[in-house]
């Protein structure tokens, strides 16, 4: 056995509270967390080939779930490694950089659409100073392992004991196609060796773990039970399956929306193979909780002044899925899709194609709307996911003003718009800025020497990009959010591997920390007010406009209003019909806070009014056809 391993494959799964965790270890045998081949916490120089087929094939593409980013098979971002099939003698090495306990293999074939490129047999060898080797016997004679039977599967190889060394090669014996190989490796540090870098010993006392859905609604009942006062477990619906879609809700006075106060959303697992978010919210919730109860004032001045809604698991289906087959096994898409095959994050109405329709027709904002454009009609009768309904409905009765999806496979924050189209949003300024408020907050975002997970940087090293010129879809999630409602919403990927080992939890949240909190403080940057009539009675869906920027809010059925924006002097206008508009002038500072900016609007006369009714009246009416 091997003591000095951190987890079992197994853990018990005994605790009554999460602050008083009881962990078994049950170490009858111990398997080592993954080195970090496909998380790249093994650096590019640590890994060498024999050869390469070509240029896009190198050995650092070797990783496990490396993409190929395009169908071009000859891409220099190649879906694994290839050796080149004029040499003898092939192998592929990993330096550990120090000595370190062996336990194990994970392979894979190569990533393609058209090719079936896997290795299905190989010696494994081993050596301290990679000029002699020394290759794994079974007590026989050499051990050959029986690798992969297709190209996506990984397949876990074991020792029988682990091996000390620095250095480890695989040598392929015998594949299917071309020699084509993707890997992870299994190895443990040494009892004695000095701790280095990536050993963290996490400052908060949280449930470093993976949580399936029993185990996940156990724990939002646990941190419910820790803090009564300022925790309310809620369902925004249920999947195919008929999981719910749990949310807890963080406030001082959870269950209600207090005027002025505004409502902030982070959301996670929609592909329920990324699950590293799933378990960053449940540790939040957990934080948040425990350093409310201590009296953290940073943590109090977030509770009491913001309303935080945590889903952790939009696709719980997809999840079930992904967790049964556990961290490294699935291949990159096992519960990505609903029960149904979904994917959620692009399952919403286009409403872009609406409003850019509308605007080269020169018909915004006069005739169609810039913000809260309706769902056209006949998008629920069609191809629509129950999850996606349920978050529609979350999204329309919840006057959300900012928000983030976790999730993963990639290490880089996008904002809006998603679907590709030359102009930006309106806010592209306040975007950048959300997103940058999150990516230069994370420990590790903006370490773009390390690249982007399959390919180089693609972020000018900000960590950040418009997700329509990175990936553009149609009908996604953040682009309905900012269309439909007034809430603006970005995508954090939160690494390269969907789903981390256990024990790269505690790191994770150590990384993510920060970065969660101050986004969540950005909900605070610009103005907000009520909207009023000159008896003192709140109106409801009155639109604010600010110069300059074509894209307006609108108030609450609270007549309050909150519109994110960058320092610097604003002419602001609220409208109401029955009402005179008024504008005045707001100042949004650097300090945080929200400017007040509240308005007084006067009934318009008789006149007015019917005048008004006679121009619309005259308008043509125009029936979108979507
Ligand atoms: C590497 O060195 C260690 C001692 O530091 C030794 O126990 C181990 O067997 C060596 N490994 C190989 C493959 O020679
Ligand atoms: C092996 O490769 C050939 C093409 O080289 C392919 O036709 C065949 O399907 C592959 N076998 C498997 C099991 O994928
Ligand atoms: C909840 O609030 C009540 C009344 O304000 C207070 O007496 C009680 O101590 C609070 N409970 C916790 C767990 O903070
Ligand atoms: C959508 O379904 C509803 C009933 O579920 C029906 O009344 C309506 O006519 C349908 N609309 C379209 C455009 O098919
Ligand atoms: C809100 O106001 C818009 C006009 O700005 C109007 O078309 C819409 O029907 C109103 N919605 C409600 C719920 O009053």
């Amino acid at each position: 056995s091997c003591p000095h391993c951190k987890w079992s494959s197994a853990p018990k799964r005994q605790f009554s509270s999460w602050s008083h965790l009881v962990r078994v270890i049950a170490a009858v045998f111990c398997y080592c967390p993954p080195l970090g081949m496909e998380s790249h916490r093994v650096e590019d120089d640590q890994i060498l080939a024999s050869s390469m087929s070509h240029h896009g094939f190198s050995a650092q593409r070797g990783r496990l779930n490396m993409q190929v980013t395009t169908n071009d098979e000859d891409d220099v971002y190649g879906g694994g490694w290839c050796a080149d099939s004029e040499e003898k003698e092939h192998w592929f090495q990993l330096d550990a950089h120090r000595e370190v306990e062996y336990t194990g293999v994970i392979t894979q074939g190569r990533h393609s659409e058209t090719n079936d490129d896997f290795v299905s047999s190989y010696f494994v060898a081993f050596s301290n100073d990679s000029r002699d080797w020394t290759v794994l016997h079974d007590g026989y004679a050499e051990w050959l392992f029986y690798g992969n039977v297709d190209k996506d599967t990984p397949v876990k190889a074991e020792f029988s004991h682990p091996v000390v060394a620095r250095y480890i090669r695989i040598l392929p014996q015998s594949w299917n196609g071309s020699l084509c190989l993707r890997l992870e490796v299994l190895a443990c540090p040494l009892p004695n060796s000095y701790p280095n870098e990536n050993d963290v010993t996490p400052n908060d006392d949280l449930d470093y773990r993976h949580h399936n859905y029993k185990e996940m609604r156990q724990m939002m009942k646990v941190i419910n039970e820790e803090c009564p006062n300022i925790t309310r477990i809620y369902n925004i619906g249920k999947s195919s399956q008929g999981l719910k879609m749990y949310a807890m809700e963080i406030s001082d006075n959870p269950g209600e929306h207090e005027t002025g106060e505004p409502e902030f959303r982070y959301t996670a697992g929609l592909h329920g193979n990324e699950v590293l978010g799933r378990e960053l919210l449940l540790l939040l919730m957990q934080f948040l909780c425990k350093e409310y109860n201590d009296d953290n004032p940073r943590v109090r001045r977030l509770v009491d002044g913001v309303r935080i809604h945590l889903v952790p698991s939009l696709n719980p289906d997809g999840y079930e899925l992904a967790y049964e087959m556990g961290s490294e096994m699935g291949n990159w898409a096992l519960g990505h899709w609903t029960e149904e095959g979904y994917d959620i994050f692009q399952n919403f109405p286009d409403l872009n194609s609406i409003l850019w329709g509308a605007e080269d027709r020169g018909w915004v904002p006069r005739i169609v709307p810039n913000h809260h454009i309706p769902i056209p009609e006949n998008f629920l009768n069609g191809s629509v996911a129950p999850e996606t309904k349920a978050i529609i409905a979350w999204m329309e009765r919840t006057p959300f003003v900012l928000g983030a999806n976790l999730q993963g496979g990639e290490k880089i924050v996008t904002y809006p718009f998603d679907m590709q189209r030359p102009p930006r949003t309106a806010d592209e300024s306040m975007f950048r800025w959300l997103a940058m408020t999150y990516a230069h907050s994370h420990l590790t975002l903006t370490e773009t020497y390390r690249s982007s997970c399959h390919t180089d940087d693609i972020t000018g090293g900000q960590g950040i990009i418009n997700h329509a010129s990175w990936k553009p879809v149609v009908g996604s999630m953040n682009d309905f959010s900012y269309l439909h409602t007034n809430c603006f919403e970005i995508s954090i990927f939160l690494g390269c591997d969907k789903f981390p080992h256990e024990s790269e939890l505690a790191q994770e949240w150590e990384n993510n920390r920060e970065a969660l909190l101050a986004f969540i403080e950005q909900v605070h940057r610009g103005i907000k007010g009520v909207v009023r009539d000159t008896e003192n009675n709140i109106i409801a869906n009155a639109t604010i406009s600010v110069e300059g920027i074509r894209h307006d809010v609108k108030t609450a059925s609270t007549g309050d209003y909150w519109r994110l924006l960058n320092p610097g002097e604003y002419r602001v206008t609220a409208r109401a019909e029955g009402y005179s508009p008024q504008t005045r002038l707001c100042m949004v500072g650097y300090e945080a806070g929200a400017t007040s900016c509240s308005f007084t609007l006067t009934k318009s006369n008789w006149a007015r009014i019917r005048q008004i009714m006679a121009q619309s009246g005259r308008k043509p009416r125009v029936k979108l056809k979507v």
